[in-house]
């Protein structure tokens, strides 16, 4: 075998494995009482447009708000991380809109950094690495497709250069608050003393404002979730008939969370090739597809000090929905003052 086609094959492997592991997560939630579908396999390259769709829904708020922030703050960013040389790293970049302000910023300010934009989405990476290619002539970029672990794992390996790692959209909210505690432990073990991260949090706020988000008019975000069936046809050789699932979401103030379902229509039974099985629904039987949790100041503010991390600024837009805020990574146990919204 060639080199070339060495390659290729270890390619396909890999596509084999990911498969294989797709499988495997659909066969255990589908298995669970009640069931459920890893939000992260919502976005292939279909899912990732669909979700570029309703970031520009005049209802889903958050990438508004965030754009204000980074456009309002992007000078006291820069001035607090981009004294040496670093990496900027991206988790789930998506499509790079919100930081392509903080690139052409830094760009202007002849700071030297290099971007890594890691995304789940091997199309999603592509074709933001094309685009900021044509885009920022003289942007150095490495871009990496794979999920939040394997970046973190990638993260690790990059050269001595200071890191500064951003986490926006309402990423970290998907995660339980367990999850979200394994995720920084794990983050602050990929990064060193003295290295930032900028993560989003979506704020606690009026509840339609909240449930208006998730719950567009024209049917884009009920289309994002009911295509991780399509996906399930076409990868795992699914027979889910889509219309066949209502897409709901609400809510659920006890978790502090809005919780997303696709819902049963009809009492049926689902046959997934890859899976080696079938799996039964009843009528109004629910998938949970996702949770996106909202916080208080207060928890976030806690979740730095406990996972080895001062809190240094937080962001937030004129309207108070969402926050950014930036912390710096410090020797376990170590604590560092309040942190205050500017
Ligand atoms: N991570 C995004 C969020 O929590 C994704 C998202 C937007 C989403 N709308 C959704 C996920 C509706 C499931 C259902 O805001």
């Amino acid at each position: 075998m060639n080199g070339q086609s060495r390659e290729k094959e270890s390619r396909l492997c890999e596509a084999d494995d990911c498969l294989k592991e797709f499988a495997e997560e659909v066969a255990a939630g589908l298995s669970l009482t009640p069931k459920q579908l890893p939000c992260k396999y919502l976005y292939d390259a279909e899912g990732s447009r669909l979700f570029q769709a309703i970031m520009e829904l005049e209802e889903y708020y958050p990438t508004r708000c965030e754009t204000e922030i980074l456009n309002r703050h992007k000078e006291d960013i820069s001035t607090i991380v981009g004294k040496a040389e670093f990496n900027l790293v991206e988790l789930g970049a998506g499509d790079g809109a919100k930081t392509k302000i903080l690139l052409r910023h830094f760009l202007d300010l002849g700071l030297s950094f290099r971007y890594v934009p890691i995304d789940i989405s091997p199309s999603a990476v592509q074709g933001l690495t094309c685009d900021l290619r044509k885009e920022f002539k003289g942007l150095a970029i490495q871009g990496l497709a794979t999920d939040y672990f394997e970046g973190l794992r990638h993260l690790a390996r990059l050269d001595r250069r200071s890191s500064f790692v951003l986490f926006l959209g309402s990423n970290i909210g998907n995660f339980t608050p367990g999850e979200s505690l394994i995720f920084l432990s794990s983050l602050r073990t990929s990064l060193r003393t003295g290295d930032y991260i900028l993560v989003g949090f979506d704020l606690k706020k009026d509840l339609n404002t909240l449930l208006r988000a998730y719950n567009d008019p024209k049917g884009v975000t009920a289309r994002f979730n009911t295509n991780i069936l399509r996906r399930i046809n076409d990868e795992l050789g699914g027979n889910f008939v889509p219309s066949q699932f209502e897409y709901f979401s609400t809510y659920n103030p006890r978790a502090g969370a809005i919780e997303s379902f696709l819902i049963s229509l009809r009492r049926q039974n689902v046959l997934v090739e890859q899976c080696g099985r079938s799996f039964s629904f009843s009528k109004w039987e629910p998938i949970h597809t996702e949770s996106s949790y909202k916080f208080r100041k207060e928890d976030f503010g806690r979740m730095a000090r406990r996972q080895g991390f001062r809190a240094v600024a937080s962001f937030c837009d004129s309207r108070r929905y969402f926050t950014d805020t930036l912390w710096q990574a410090v020797p376990f146990r170590g604590s560092g003052p309040q942190d205050q919204c500017v």
